[in-house]
C-alpha cells in the first residue's frame, strides 16, 4: 500500500519524506489556504517544489468548474512537471475531463468521491486513481471504509486499472482498515502516519535494552 500525505506543508512533506515511506502528496484549495500559499504563480511553484522533492505522484487540483477551463487549467497543471496528477472533482465535467485527460495518456485523480457509483464512472472514464473521502463520510454517520472495500471489490470484478486512493483519513485506524480492505493507497497528514510507530512496549523494551547496555559497558 502506498502512503500519499494530504498536505500542502513543505516541512510535513520533508519529514515525510525523510523518514522513507512517502510515495506522494495530495492538495486542495483548503490545504492550500491553511498554508497561505496564495496565487497562482506561488501554488505552482509549490507543486514544482514537492515534485522536485518527492519524485513522486503530487495531485494538483483544479479550480475550474466547466468541461473547457479544466481542460486548459489542466493541461497547463500537467505541463509543469511529469510526477502531475491533474485533480478533477466527481462531477459531469470532471468526469468529461477525466476521460479526455485519459486519451491524452495525462494521469488523473477523480476526487470528491462519496458512493459506488461516482467510483465506478471515474473508473469507466479512465481515471488514474479515485479518492472515496473516508473522514468526512464517517462524519455523517455513514461508513467510510466500507465504501473503500466496496470500490476495490466492484474494480476486482471488472479489472479496472483505477488506484483505489483512500482519502480524508485521520487516524492510524483508518490506515489500518484501509490497508486491510486491499485500499491501493491512503493520502493521510503527517501525524497519523507517525501514530503507526507508537507502541508502549517499543519504548519501554527499548529503555530495558540501553539501560541494560550502559550496566555493562558503563
Ligand atoms: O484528501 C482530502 C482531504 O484533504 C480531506 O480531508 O480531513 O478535510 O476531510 P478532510
Amino acid at each position: 500500500m502506498k502512503f500519499f500525505i494530504d498536505t500542502a506543508n513543505m516541512d510535513d512533506i520533508r519529514e515525510a519524506y525523510e523518514i522513507g515511506v512517502l510515495d506522494g502528496v495530495i492538495t486542495n484549495p483548503s490545504l492550500m489556504a491553511k498554508e497561505w500559499i496564495k496565487g497562482k504563480e506561488n501554488q505552482h511553484q509549490h507543486y514544482i517544489d514537492t515534485c522536485n522533492l518527492v519524485k513522486g505522484d503530487v495531485s494538483a487540483e483544479v479550480i475550474a468548474t466547466t468541461y473547457d477551463e479544466m481542460i486548459a487549467e489542466g493541461k497547463e497543471l500537467a505541463a509543469m512537471n511529469p510526477y502531475i496528477v491533474v485533480k478533477l472533482p466527481c462531477t459531469q465535467e470532471g468526469i468529461r475531463a477525466v476521460k479526455y485527460f485519459s486519451g491524452e495518456g495525462i494521469c488523473t485523480n477523480c476526487t470528491l468521491v462519496f458512493s459506488l457509483g461516482q467510483a465506478l464512472l471515474a473508473a469507466k472514464a479512465g481515471a488514474t486513481y479515485v479518492s472515496p473521502f473516508v473522514g468526512r463520510l464517517d462524519d455523517i454517520s455513514s461508513d467510510g471504509v466500507g465504501l473503500v472495500a466496496g470500490i476495490v471489490d466492484i474494480y476486482r470484478i471488472y479489472n479496472y486499472k483505477t488506484k483505489v486512493l483512500a482519502a480524508s483519513v485521520r487516524t492510524t485506524q483508518h490506515i489500518i482498515q484501509c490497508a486491510e480492505v486491499g485500499s491501493d493507497v491512503v493520502i493521510c497528514p503527517l501525524a497519523p502516519i507517525k501514530g503507526l510507530l507508537k507502541h508502549p512496549l517499543t519504548d519501554s523494551g527499548l529503555a530495558t535494552f540501553l539501560a541494560d547496555y550502559h550496566k555493562v559497558n558503563g
